[in-house]
C-alpha cells in the first residue's frame, strides 16, 4: 500500500493511502450490482456528504435506538472496560466517524495512563481530519496518527505502527454491515494486526422483536427512507443516472431466522433508467428491489463463536438496561 503522510503538529500525523489497484470504484461496482439479479449496491456508499449527515440524523432519531445504547454503555461501564486490558495502552479505531463515543473511551484511558496515542482509520478523510484536529485540542496528553483508509489495506500495512498494548474498536454495529463470511475476514485481519493480551471491543446489535427493529430502520419522520434514497441521489449527481426518487420506495424486512434487517428500495413502476458515465441502461419492473443494506443482528452466542473462529476469546459483555445492545470485548489469544 502507497500513502502521504500529513505531520499536522507533533500530536497530529494524517495518513492517506493511494487507492489501492484492486480497489473496486464507485462505477465499476454500480455496474456489477445493477446487472446482478437481484439488484444491488454496496452500503458503504451511502456516506458521501449528505449521506454522512442524514445517517447523523438517524442517529437522534427515537427509533434508532443502538447508538443511545451503546452510548449508555460506554458512559457507565467505560471504565471497568479499559481495565480490563493491560495499560498503558494504544487505541485504535475502525470507522470512527465523528470520533463522539470513543471521547468517553479517550477520557478513561487518560485517568489511568499518562499520555495516550489514538489511531483512527476512517475511509472519509475530512470527517476524520476534522474528528482527529478536536480531539488535540480537546485532550492535551493526547496524541494522534490517524489513516484516512479502508480497514482491510491498512490492517495488513507496515504503516500501522503499535508499540503498546493495544485496545481496538469496532463500534456501532458496523460489524453487522458486512455479511457474515466478510465479517469473519475483518476479524481474521483485525486478530492479525494484534498480539496475544490486545483488546478488540466490538459494538453489536442484538436480535430482539421484529417491531422494534423493523421500526428502527423505517422511521414515521422518514430520515432513514431519506439516507437509503441518497443513494440513488447519489448516483445522478456522481455517475449522471436519471433516477426519480419518488419512483422507488424504502422497504426493509427482518429475517428472523438470518438475524438480519434488509433495507431495499422497490421500484414502483416498470421503468429505464440510464446512467449516462457507464453508458448504461438498466429495467426495473414494477415491485422489483434494489438491495442497498444488510444489518446484521447477534446472540452473545453468536458473537463468542465468531471471535473463536478469529483467535479471540469473549472475555466479557456489556448491556445497556433494556439489553437492546452490546460492548463485547474479545481478546487475542
Ligand atoms: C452504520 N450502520 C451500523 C447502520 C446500521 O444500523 O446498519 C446504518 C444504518 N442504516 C439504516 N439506519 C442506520
Amino acid at each position: 500500500m502507497s500513502a502521504t503522510l500529513s505531520r499536522i503538529s507533533d500530536r497530529l500525523e494524517i495518513i492517506t493511502a493511494s487507492q489501492p489497484a484492486n480497489a473496486a470504484t464507485l462505477a465499476e461496482d454500480v455496474r456489477n450490482g445493477l446487472l446482478a439479479q437481484p439488484k444491488k449496491l454496496a452500503p458503504k456508499y451511502f456516506y458521501d456528504e449528505l449521506g454522512s449527515a442524514l445517517f447523523e440524523a438517524i442517529t437522534r432519531l427515537p427509533e434508532y435506538y443502538l447508538t443511545r445504547a451503546e452510548t449508555e454503555i460506554l458512559h457507565e461501564l467505560g471504565w471497568e472496560i479499559v481495565r480490563l486490558v493491560r495499560s498503558p495502552i494504544e487505541i485504535v479505531e475502525l470507522g470512527s466517524g465523528s470520533a463522539n463515543k470513543t471521547r468517553l473511551l479517550i477520557e478513561e484511558t487518560l485517568r489511568v495512563q499518562n499520555t495516550l496515542r489514538y489511531c483512527p482509520i476512517d475511509i472519509s478523510a475530512d470527517a476524520l481530519r476534522a474528528s482527529a484536529t478536536a480531539l488535540v485540542d480537546a485532550y492535551p496528553r493526547l496524541s494522534v496518527r490517524a489513516y484516512a483508509a479502508d480497514y482491510f489495506s491498512i490492517l495488513g500495512s507496515r504503516e500501522l505502527q503499535l508499540h503498546r498494548p493495544v485496545l481496538a474498536l469496532l463500534l456501532g454495529s458496523n460489524i453487522g454491515n458486512y455479511e457474515p463470511h466478510v465479517m469473519q475476514r475483518l476479524l481474521g485481519a483485525i486478530g492479525a494486526s494484534l498480539r496475544r493480551g490486545d483488546g478488540l471491543l466490538v459494538g453489536a446489535d442484538l436480535r430482539k422483536d421484529r417491531a422494534t427493529l423493523e421500526l428502527a430502520y423505517n422511521d414515521p419522520t422518514g430520515v432513514t427512507a431519506a439516507f437509503n434514497k441518497n443513494l440513488l441521489g447519489r448516483l445522478n449527481r456522481e455517475l449522471g443516472a436519471n433516477f426519480d426518487l419518488r419512483a422507488f420506495d424504502h422497504q426493509v424486512h427482518y429475517d428472523e431466522v438470518r438475524g438480519v434487517v434488509e433495507s431495499s428500495l422497490v421500484s414502483r413502476t416498470k421503468q429505464g433508467i440510464r446512467i449516462e458515465k457507464l453508458a448504461l441502461e438498466v429495467e426495473f419492473e414494477a415491485g422489483e428491489p434494489l438491495h442497498t443494506e444488510s444489518s446484521y443482528k447477534f446472540t452473545t452466542e453468536e458473537l463468542s463463536e465468531s471471535a473463536k473462529t478469529a483467535g479471540f476469546s469473549l472475555a466479557r459483555s456489556w448491556f445497556d438496561r433494556r439489553r437492546y445492545f452490546s460492548l463485547n470485548l474479545f481478546l487475542r489469544l
